[in-house]
């Protein structure tokens, strides 16, 4: 019997040396140690011995069942690290490949980007920013603003109603009143903010972008909006641009007047974008209608202010030359990349 046991062991350790993955070894593990297995068949062999012989042999069997358990253990323990390395390097990521391309980056959109920049610019002059509400009351979008129930001046703007009193504002102008009846001067703010008109073709949206400014302090002139118009058109063109003030009407402003710059597309030498004049005109302005400051509580004998106003859509087009507003809502990637080189 311990001839036997020898031999079923050099076997086993045979078997265990022989093999390559876990699943071989696992069949040895059945062969010699499983229910029906050699190791087994020993062991239930052992009914038959006296009982001075079993415990001799009993020693004998466990030792033998150890001898293949740690030659087993030990192959298994090989087994798994060879597996490991193989499965590792056959998944191997090479650092050093480009990667795929991914999703695209975006950008800031280039009216969002005009936009800042023009504030930035009033930031610098000393301006603050404000932003008001896109459903305004007929109240601050006309009446506080010299345009009076049934005044002609209403057709200037054609109007999105939403019930008799209420409206979709069509300039960012409410904002002056609600600026000048909550607040004492000295005032100096921008407004930035969309505005609503029912008004449509190539160089016109219904919905847009506009700028307001006011400034309401003592002794403020019509000379100071020049000064101040004129330094942000230098800025937001070029150095070289110039301006012309021409009269033009708005009720709540008196005078008022329409800003024109040289064309920066031609620089002044006449172009499609400027139909050939040299000039293009960006904004309307003037100084804050004295009706408009008592209205608004603030006593006119003793302030004075101006006010301006534009579309941010307007100065993109002149700036860039777009030709059609329509291309700034479209969200046509080709068009929005061409803005995204100095980002
Ligand atoms: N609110 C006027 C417009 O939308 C522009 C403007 C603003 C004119 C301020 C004068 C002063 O047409």
């Amino acid at each position: 019997m311990k001839e036997l046991l020898n031999k079923i062991v050099s076997q086993a350790l045979d078997a265990v040396s022989q093999c390559a993955d876990s699943k071989s070894l696992a069949d040895v593990r059945v062969r010699f140690l499983g229910k029906n297995g050699e190791m087994t068949a020993v062991m239930k062999g052992m009914g038959k011995l006296s009982p001075e012989e079993r415990p001799q042999m009993g020693k004998l069997v466990n030792e033998a069942r150890e001898k293949i358990e740690n030659a087993l253990a030990e192959k298994d323990k090989k087994i798994k690290k060879a597996e490991l390395c193989a499965k590792l390097s056959a998944e191997a990521v090479d650092v050093t490949l480009p990667s795929k391309p991914t999703r695209e980056l975006g950008s800031v959109h280039p009216l969002t980007r005009i936009k800042n920049e023009i504030i930035d610019i009033f930031k610098g002059f000393g301006f603050s920013v404000a932003e008001g509400p896109e459903i305004e009351t007929d109240y601050f979008n006309f009446q506080l603003m010299n345009v009076p129930k049934d005044h002609p001046a209403r057709d200037m703007q054609d109007t999105f109603y939403i019930d008799e009193n209420i409206l979709l504002r069509t300039h960012t102008s409410p904002m002056q009143a609600r600026i000048m009846t909550t607040q004492k001067p000295p005032i100096r703010v921008v407004v930035p903010g969309k505005v609503y008109r029912s008004d449509d073709d190539a160089s016109h949206s219904p919905i847009f972008n506009q700028i307001e400014g006011l400034a309401v302090d003592k002794k403020i002139t019509l000379g100071d909006l020049q000064g101040v118009l004129t330094a942000f058109a230098e800025k937001i063109f070029s150095k070289d641009t110039k301006t012309r003030f021409r009269p033009s009407y708005f009720p709540f402003t008196e005078p008022s007047v329409e800003m024109d710059v040289t064309c920066s597309i031609c620089g002044g030498k006449g172009c499609r974008v400027c139909k050939d004049t040299g000039w293009v005109e960006i904004l309307g302005a003037g100084v804050v209608n004295p009706h408009v400051l008592d209205m608004c509580g603030l006593d006119s004998n003793e302030y004075s202010g101006f006010a301006f106003g534009f579309g941010v859509e307007r100065i993109a087009m002149l700036k860039y030359g777009v030709p059609n507003i329509k291309m700034f809502y479209e969200n046509d990637v080709r068009f929005l990349k061409q803005f995204n080189k100095e980002a």
